[in-house]
């Protein structure tokens, strides 16, 4: 018997620690969503009372947290009312994440429409994004499209939380290609052709060379002569590998500039070389360098210390390596940046790469190293252009921009407007990016040209068309909204099935911003675009009531920049008519 009371009496005690696990769930999500609004507005008082507090049940609901049973939520609700009542200034300030339905800043501001408090917690000071870093005279490929756009991504998030954001671009601007270049282009350059179409002669010059050293020993030897030189400062060698970067990196800025994308310092492997060899110095004077058996410098990074995974870091002749010239570099940013983290955006190959960079750093002392992470993600691939397989990245954005004004030109929905191959490069552009971003970065994946490019498909043209459709409902009813908001007019489930929706915005920044991948956001937009597709025919605005319009208006506003906010997180330049 004492068992049997021992046991129930256990039961209710759980059943009363659930229940109050649920209360509190629902009171801080209660907190949570009435602060997004002005408390201190009394004609926000009874929609906080009662329909936002049913939201934050819902929103819980939503999220997987269920109520342990169905009278629970009563009394629940009952406990709302009395917390209303005691909520007072000294609760406003808790957690103010998005003002919803109050259009919040234009996102072109760098808070990309948040200031939140909420994320004070993620602050982390000063990030470093290294990404792009192409390789001057190389062909810029898929792979360097991918780090440009997610590390652009990246950098956005942070800095629309509150991050100091330092967006770097490390060329790969040294090695031996440049003797081989340096070296082919005394045979094969022009320096007519390098004016006219410099990435065009450069990579022929590239591609040539490199078929002729095959079987030319000579000119083998003339490219490690070449590159000697260039070790040595030689003016002449020096003046011609300038020259080549200079020119690449104007190229690749225009390319930039369609894309959205900017940097604040281009750095690169040259920048490095005189550096690389006090690190190997230093490695030394650790007693970090091993010579192996082919003569050439390790770091030994096996466990066991019997030199099973090593590093090379420098080679036999004396010369240092791309890894040697990373440790130099991060070493150096965190000289001139003190960093609180860094991050490096490159394609999955690279990924034993960077682990055994880190694994240097914190073996020379360097605990920071705990802070850099490597973004890896997957190849692309397919990608194609109608001439053939893509050498420059220009051709693809062309492709886009000429393919989206085929397609608008056959649709009977498209407005007129002022320039249209703008509109197409920008809605081309976003095509390309949310394909890129919608599965985890990781995976390999098809480019497809008309996949992407639907309007009405999971793509960057459907989050466009839906932002251009609600702008040009907004700008047909321009004067009509109300300065405040009457939530009580709101009933259909659309409408608060969209307000749940948009108070997930900052929650879906905080999850993309723990493992860096884009995916949440991009498909928190897209699922937002399918319920304004219903909004647009389930709560009309034309025709309804007075206030039921305003407050319709105002639900359509704060979707409207929530939607261009998060489009501008992704590097997406919202349009506002197509
Ligand atoms: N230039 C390199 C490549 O194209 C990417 C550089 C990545 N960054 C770095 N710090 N290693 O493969």
């Amino acid at each position: 018997e004492a068992f049997t009371a021992a046991l129930s009496a256990v039961a209710v005690f759980k059943k009363q620690l659930s229940e109050l696990v649920w209360i509190s769930a629902c009171l801080c999500s209660w907190c949570l969503s009435a602060h997004q609004f002005n408390v201190k507005d009394p004609d926000f008082a009874r929609f906080r009372q009662t329909a936002d507090f049913k939201l934050s049940l819902n929103t819980l609901r939503l999220n997987g947290v269920l109520p342990p049973s169905g009278d629970i939520e009563l009394q629940a609700e009952n406990l709302a009312t009395q917390v209303s009542l005691v909520t007072d200034e000294s609760m406003c300030h808790l957690h103010i994440p998005v003002k919803l339905l109050e259009p919040f800043g234009n996102g072109e501001d760098e808070k990309f429409g948040l200031n939140s408090e909420l994320f004070d917690t993620l602050k982390r000071g000063t990030t470093l994004v290294e990404y792009s870093s192409p390789n001057i005279a190389k062909k810029f490929h898929a792979g360097h499209l991918r780090s440009t756009v997610i590390g652009n991504f990246i950098a956005n998030l942070k800095q629309s939380l509150g991050n100091n954001v330092i967006r770097m671009n490390y060329l790969g601007d040294w090695g031996m290609q440049f003797g081989l270049l340096g070296a082919g282009f005394g045979q094969f350059g022009c320096q007519e052709k390098l004016k006219k179409n410099p990435l065009q002669h450069l990579f022929e010059v590239y591609v040539q060379v490199n078929k002729e050293a095959e079987h030319d020993d000579g000119l083998k030897q003339a490219a490690r002569d070449f590159f000697r030189q260039l070790e040595q400062h030689e003016s002449q060698a020096v003046s011609l590998w300038q020259q080549f970067r200079e020119i690449t990196v104007t190229e690749y800025q225009h390319v930039y500039k369609r894309l959205g994308v900017h940097f604040d310092i281009y750095s690169g492997e040259s920048f490095h070389q005189d550096q690389a060899q006090e690190v190997v110095q230093q490695l030394q004077s650790r007693g970090l360098l091993k010579t192996s058996e082919k003569g050439t410098g390790v770091v030994d990074l096996s466990p066991d210390r019997d030199m099973s995974s090593v590093s090379t870091v420098l080679r036999s002749d004396g010369t240092t390596l791309y890894i040697t010239r990373d440790i130099a570099a991060a070493i150096d940013r965190k000289e001139k940046y003190n960093f609180n983290e860094m991050i490096y955006v490159t394609d999955k190959s690279q990924m034993n790469h960077f682990h055994q960079l880190f694994q240097i750093l914190l073996a020379m002392g360097h605990s920071w190293a705990d802070r850099c992470q490597h973004v890896p993600f997957g190849l692309v691939q397919g990608m194609k252009t109608r001439t053939g397989e893509v050498v420059f990245l220009e051709d693809v954005l062309d492709e886009a921009r000429a393919r989206m004004l085929h397609n608008m030109s056959q649709s009977k929905t498209t407005k007129e407007m002022d320039n249209p191959e703008d509109t197409a490069e920008k809605v081309g552009i976003s095509a390309l990016i949310v394909q890129d971003f919608k599965g985890p970065l990781q995976s390999d994946y098809k480019f497809d040209w008309d996949r992407m490019l639907q309007a009405q498909g999971d793509t960057g043209v459907f989050l466009q068309y839906t932002h251009a459709r609600l702008c040009s409902l907004l700008r047909r009813n321009e004067g009509l909204e109300a300065a405040t908001f009457d939530p009580a007019v709101l009933h259909e489930q659309t409408g608060l099935t969209i307000l749940q929706h948009l108070l997930r915005y900052d929650e879906v920044l905080y999850q993309s911003a723990q493992d860096l991948q884009p995916k949440h956001l991009v498909n928190f937009l897209l699922k937002l675009c399918h319920l304004i597709a219903s909004a647009h025919k389930e709560l009309p605005v034309k025709g309804s009531p007075r206030d039921v319009a305003q407050v319709r208006l105002q639900l359509f506003r704060g979707a409207c920049s929530v939607l261009a906010n998060g489009m501008r997180i992704l590097g997406i330049t919202p349009v506002d008519k197509m």
